[in-house]
């Protein structure tokens, strides 16, 4: 059998044997929403230490565990802390929890992340609905022999994220009174924040915020048919579009400025998606 998907139904089983909980609705908690899952019902916690051969994050901010339980009426998993290409995992170990929630049962997936903002419209604690990605900067996770049992060797990418989910976001947004952008989410693999060059060359492709994850996710989970979207946090504006160096933990302390709006969001969003759950 193929290696990848021997990988993934291990950690199923890990799962299986551990937690008895179907989600309808997984969220990726990107940097500055640790505390989202206060706002959960938690049921059980599952940390990805003991799902045999997770991958489990190294950065700091980012330690890892599944957290199960309700949002209103919605049977929620929250993945807190992701793990990410550069941190030298195959790209495949990348989109491997966005793949086993799927198989816990979840239709629909919320991306989030924090990423350094290139519209100029944007300022540091912008929120932007993603629209569309540009993945062609970071390895693309389908590569390799297609795994039949989850989608096609050749999936449709024109609609990825999802056009009712984002409406939801969108008057969600409107009714509290929060300022959403909406743009184009480009990643490039990171680790170095991108050069003042690449900046200008992103803008010229279209993009309006660059960041370190979310598109290959997104991609694994369009291949298995999920309903897709995403909110990214510009937690700076990108490189040359002021004079400061980036650093991370300038990243962090934004994203957590703009956490509680975020995280109303979040919330409220999915609450209303218990319309669009089966
Ligand atoms: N670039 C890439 N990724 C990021 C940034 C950025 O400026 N900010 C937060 N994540």
């Amino acid at each position: 059998m193929n290696e990848v998907y021997e990988k993934l139904l291990k950690c199923y089983d890990c799962f299986k044997n551990k937690i008895d909980f179907k989600p309808d609705v997984a969220v990726v908690l990107g940097s500055g929403l640790g505390n989202f899952a206060k706002t959960v019902d938690v049921v059980s916690e599952l940390p990805y230490s003991e799902i045999e051969g997770f991958p489990v994050s190294t950065v700091p901010g980012h330690a890892g565990k599944f957290i199960f339980g309700y949002i209103d009426k919605v049977p929620v998993v929250l993945m807190q802390g992701r793990v990410h290409y550069y941190e030298g995992y195959p790209i495949t170990d990348v989109i491997l929890p966005a793949r086993l929630m799927k198989m816990m049962g979840a239709e629909i997936l919320f991306l989030t992340n924090a990423s350094g903002g290139i519209d100029p419209r944007f300022h540091a604690g912008s929120l932007m609905l993603i629209k569309d990605h540009i993945s062609c900067f970071a390895p693309n996770p389908l590569i390799g022999p297609n795994i039949d049992e989850l989608g096609t060797r050749f999936p449709d990418m024109s609609h990825v994220y999802d056009e009712g989910l984002q409406d939801v976001i969108r008057n969600t947004a409107k009714e509290n009174d929060i300022e959403l952008f909406e743009g184009v989410y480009a990643q490039l693999t990171g680790p170095s924040f991108e050069s003042p060059a690449e900046i200008k060359m992103l803008q010229t492709l279209g993009a309006n915020a660059v960041g370190m994850s979310t598109v290959v996710e997104a991609i694994a989970a369009n291949h298995m048919g999920m309903k897709i979207c995403g909110v990214s946090c510009v937690s700076n504006l990108a490189a040359g579009m002021n004079s400061a160096p980036l650093t991370h933990e300038e990243v962090q302390e934004a994203a957590n400025a703009v956490a509680p709006k975020f995280e109303l969001l979040l919330k409220e969003s999915i609450k209303k998606f218990v319309n669009l759950c089966r």
